[in-house]
């Protein structure tokens, strides 16, 4: 199919300028001020902007969990995201103890293949056996993995010691992957659990207490730690403290490259919505928790100044039903909440329209650099021979987020009632219109 996009306010993540965009079989194939020719579809940009795909590197779909599969699985999830504007989302391999990467990677592949979006995946060991380290080797030379997660919390699970982190993090610097980290002290954590558990104090306004910032900081501080003496690069995931972030910048100055994402949730709310009963707060519950408002203003600073490098989801979407589970004890409630399909009208809301960061730099942080960082070749900018993965955006766009008006699958939304500017009115993934005037056609 060719398309044509006339009147196109181009924004990459380098450059601004006015043009006409051909696409013809899943790519960009010509940008030019005027171009003229037959297609199957004209499209008029006049007065929006055009921007790559969005591309989240941080999505939980169909996960399993002790409250069984979060609420998207790949096709509801990835229909979410091209609502929102993300043509390419990054979920995750996690392995069973015992089970090969390889096995579990393939596994993963397949329920992964109704997503209507680009899926990449990150690959977590969760243990060091005499085979991870050839198992890491051929997934990236061999089936074009580009990166590893590891969970310095969740011991009990899918958490690894600091040994197994060293062994991935040396490992992977060699195959020139990258090593992403959930930083939180999980020592710190499991016991001021118990504590509160044991003290009946079992509703969700503990989560928060019980996941304190310097639980973050300190695991993000080791973290820096290693990739100096190391020197090796890092990326810790969903960093949600200003003292995470100030440890980070640190860091960076020293010469260690360490990249930092965080996510909507802790530059939109603070942890004043766990104190409401049940019904209401659950939906919050989610690791690393919500945080005070100099965390949300220090990742502000930190979004605007280059320090975060990337925006991602976290999207780990449950029901009020699978919440439940932990209505008696707030460890049994299922950690995540959906927000896939918001990243980009809340980032587009809360930092381009407030003046504290230009277009450029959003395309930057919400395609670009997740594209660059992880290897998504042909992805994240807008010029000749790049995948045809585009949105039209919207800027005089209003609406209020509702559950009830919402994509994902999911009777939630921790934005319920942000009113939200922007919007990804026509989406085209690899050449193929899934969304048109606002309106989806999957
Ligand atoms: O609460 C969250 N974020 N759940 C998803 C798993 C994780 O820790 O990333
Ligand atoms: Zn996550």
């Amino acid at each position: 199919m060719s398309i044509l996009i006339k009147n196109a306010n181009i924004v990459n993540y380098d450059q601004s300028f006015v043009s006409d965009i051909l696409i013809n079989e899943g790519k960009i194939v010509k940008i030019a001020p005027v171009i003229d020719q037959r297609v199957d579809k004209i499209i008029d940009a006049k007065g929006k902007y055009v921007i790559p795909g969005g591309i989240d590197p941080h999505v939980h779909f169909w996960l399993p969990t002790f409250a069984g599969r979060t609420a998207d699985n790949f096709y509801t999830g990835s229909k979410a995201a091209i609502w929102g504007g993300t043509t390419t989302v990054i979920d995750f391999v996690t392995p069973l103890h015992g089970q090969s990467l390889i096995d579990a990677y393939f596994e993963r592949k397949a329920e992964a293949k109704d997503a209507l979006t680009n899926v990449h995946l990150h690959v977590s060991p969760i243990e060091w056996t005499d085979l991870t380290a050839e198992e890491m080797e051929k997934l990236v030379r061999e089936y074009g993995v580009t990166s590893f997660k590891v969970y310095m919390a969740y011991k009990k699970s899918i958490g690894i010691d600091d040994a197994t982190l060293i062994n991935v993090l040396v490992k992977a610097a060699e195959l020139d992957a990258l090593v992403i980290v959930h930083c939180e002290n999980d020592e710190i954590i499991e016991y001021l659990r118990q504590e509160f558990i044991s003290q009946g104090k079992t509703s969700p306004k503990y989560h928060p207490l019980s996941r304190p910032d310097d639980a973050e900081a300190e695991a993000i501080n080791r973290l820096a730690t290693y990739a100096k003496v190391l020197n090796v690069p890092v990326y810790a995931v969903h960093v949600s403290t200003q003292k995470g972030i100030s440890i980070i910048k640190n860091a960076r100055e020293q010469g260690v490259e360490f990249y930092a994402e965080t996510c909507p949730q802790y530059l939109a709310l603070t942890d004043e919505v766990y104190d409401q009963p049940f019904e209401q707060s659950a939906k919050y519950v989610m690791s690393p928790p919500l945080r005070k408002d100099h965390d949300r203003q220090a990742l502000w600073e930190a979004v605007a100044d280059g320090t975060v490098f990337t925006i991602g989801t976290d999207h780990c979407s449950f029901t009020m039903e699978q919440k439940r589970m932990g209505l008696h004890d707030f460890t049994h409630i299922p950690n995540g909440a959906g927000g896939v399909e918001h990243r980009l009208e809340l980032l587009y809301t809360l930092g381009v329209e407030s003046g504290k960061i230009n277009m450029q730099r959003f395309v930057e942080i919400t395609s670009y650099n997740v594209a660059r960082l992880f290897k998504l070749k042909n992805k994240g900018y807008l010029a000749e021979g790049y995948d045809a993965d585009l949105v039209i955006w919207n800027p005089d766009y209003e609406h209020v987020i509702s559950a009830k008006t919402h994509i994902m699958n999911t009777d939630n939304n921790i934005y319920e009632g942000f009113l939200v500017k922007g919007q990804a009115q026509t989406v085209i993934v690899n050449g193929k219109i899934l969304k048109i005037d606002g309106h989806l056609l999957i």
